[in-house]
């Protein structure tokens, strides 16, 4: 639980961009009017731009009234939110920046009479990570390590090297306790749950294994193209763009065992057990990559990616990625994992299929429909599980059924944006949905075989279409486990 009486000083870097503007701020204006935050606060946004803090906050405001869950500020609330947001002007790589904002740090909590806990947001392009760190170790702005927190944003590093390199930039500076680096997609309430669906009912765990379970899918598609951010995506690709990250954790939470406590550290350990046991990649044929070309997307003309704003021409990055992976312990052995993720592909979702073996009772005449458990992050929002039952008549046969669950049947309570649950964690010191250095590192060693393989020339890549569900090799990945990928019914076709 947040400490309401200790006042907090946010300070984001980067505090003029985009994440600041989409994300962040609409996430705290949100904490802020559910009653969230600490009596006393302040946010305080650092960039390089001049400019007016009425300006600042108007613009500020703009995104809140386009992206805030809750929809558009209200007079009031705003009228009391926006007196505690302050804009700095600073270049990152000159000392006075630091000195400025160490200033006005300590000049604010003077009038708090208390020493505040300190949020350091790094919502900035990797290259500036050290660069602000160093600033704030110097200037001894973030030296209380009970109290000062260092929010680092994706990606951490570009392979293991870098990663480790940076952790070890990071940790002479700071206690890891103070590092949190930041994967939203562990903030989603629905990734979330999966940790009280597979622990605290008693049905599932028993069958969650190689004895059961057939094969798992875990899918991120997004309609989105790079739009503009090819400047970064070209020297990134599918794979450090989600797969390193997001698809990793979710095959953590889903493969995890059971932690003996609910506690960062138990819940990390777990984690990094998995990542421990993934099998080596040898098999190139195991990994599928794709390029979208021009297409149709919902009826919209999509340019192909070699034609988005700045991409190198002849560019052979990776806007899909489809792979198989095995975790050699007792549990999986075995059982196949299967990753894929893509931008232009004709819906928008995030699912997890537990996929079942057959019922080992041959005793009806009707062939079987495994169970399947799909669990949808998003947009749906549910969980549903897939059973053979009778179909009423004189005659006993079967077919599959649904049961299901969804957020919005089965509660009023709104669902809080990930980055409102992640903002207020740092807040209470809480680093369970953030990942420590050596996950970070061990997903980076895993990911570096597969990262080689998309570097060589020789490894295929395959072109498809915009608005198709990416390349034919990608279904072919999952024989003889499965014909296709899961896809939730369209919800425009009814
Ligand atoms: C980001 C990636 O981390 O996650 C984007 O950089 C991707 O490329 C995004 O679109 C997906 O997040 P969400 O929450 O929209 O599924």
């Amino acid at each position: 639980m947040l400490n309401k009486k200790r006042a907090v000083q946010i300070v984001i870097f980067g505090g003029n961009g985009d994440l600041t503007w989409r994300k962040l701020v609409p996430a705290l204006y949100n904490l802020f009017i559910a009653g969230a935050l600490p009596e006393k606060y302040c946010i305080i946004c650092v960039d390089y731009v001049a400019m007016k803090e009425p300006a600042f906050r108007k613009k500020l405001r703009d995104g809140i009234d386009q992206f805030s869950r809750t929809g558009k500020t209200k007079k009031r609330d705003w009228a009391r939110f926006e007196s505690s947001i302050h804009y700095l002007a600073g270049d990152f790589n000159n000392p006075a920046c630091f000195a400025a904002l160490g200033k006005h740090l300590n000049a604010q909590q003077k009038t708090w009479k208390q020493r505040a806990s300190r949020v350091f947001y790094f919502a900035v392009s990797p290259r500036f990570i050290e660069t602000i760190a160093d600033g704030l170790h110097t200037h001894a702005i973030a030296s209380v390590a009970n109290l000062d927190r260092l929010v680092i944003e994706k990606p951490f590093g570009t392979d293991y090297q870098t990663a480790h390199s940076l952790n070890r930039f990071l940790l002479k500076r700071f206690a890891e306790k103070q590092l949190y680096r930041i994967d939203h997609y562990l903030g989603k309430e629905t990734v979330q749950n999966i940790l009280a669906f597979r622990f605290a009912n008693s049905v599932f765990e028993p069958l969650w294994n190689k004895e059961h379970i057939d094969h798992i899918q875990i899918s991120v598609s997004e309609t989105v193209s790079i739009g503009k951010r090819g400047g970064y995506y070209d020297g990134s690709g599918a794979m450090k763009d989600m797969i390193q990250n997001h698809l990793m954790q979710l095959l953590c939470v889903t493969a995890m065992d059971c932690p003996h406590r609910y506690e960062a550290e138990t819940i990390r350990d777990a984690k990094l057990q998995v990542l421990k046991k993934i099998r080596p990649f040898k098999n190139s044929n195991d990994l599928i990559l794709g390029q979208y070309t021009a297409g149709t997307l919902n009826g919209v003309a999509q340019q192909a990616y070699r034609k988005e704003d700045n991409i190198k021409r002849g560019s052979r990055t990776e806007t899909f990625a489809a792979l198989k992976l095995f975790i050699d312990n007792e549990k999986w052995k075995g059982v196949p994992f299967f990753l894929r993720t893509g931008k232009c592909l004709p819906r928008q979702s995030s699912t997890i299929i537990i996929q079942f073996k057959k019922s080992k009772h041959p005793i009806f005449s009707d062939d079987i429909t495994p169970n399947q458990l799909v669990i949808s992050v998003q947009p749906e929002q549910e969980i549903s599980l897939l059973f053979e039952s009778k179909v009423p008549g004189l005659q006993m046969k079967l077919k599959a059924v649904e049961m299901d669950f969804t957020y919005k049947d089965s509660y009023t309570e709104p669902i809080p944006e990930a980055y409102e649950a992640l903002l207020l964690d740092v807040m209470e010191g809480d680093a369970t949905l953030f990942m420590r250095a050596d996950q970070v590192e061990q997903a980076w060693k895993i990911m570096t075989p597969l990262l080689d393989a998309v570097k060589s020339e020789n490894h295929k890549l395959h072109f498809y279409k915009a608005g198709s569900w990416g390349p034919q090799a990608s279904r072919e990945l999952l024989k003889p486990f499965a014909n296709n990928w899961f896809s939730l019914p369209d919800p425009a076709i009814k």
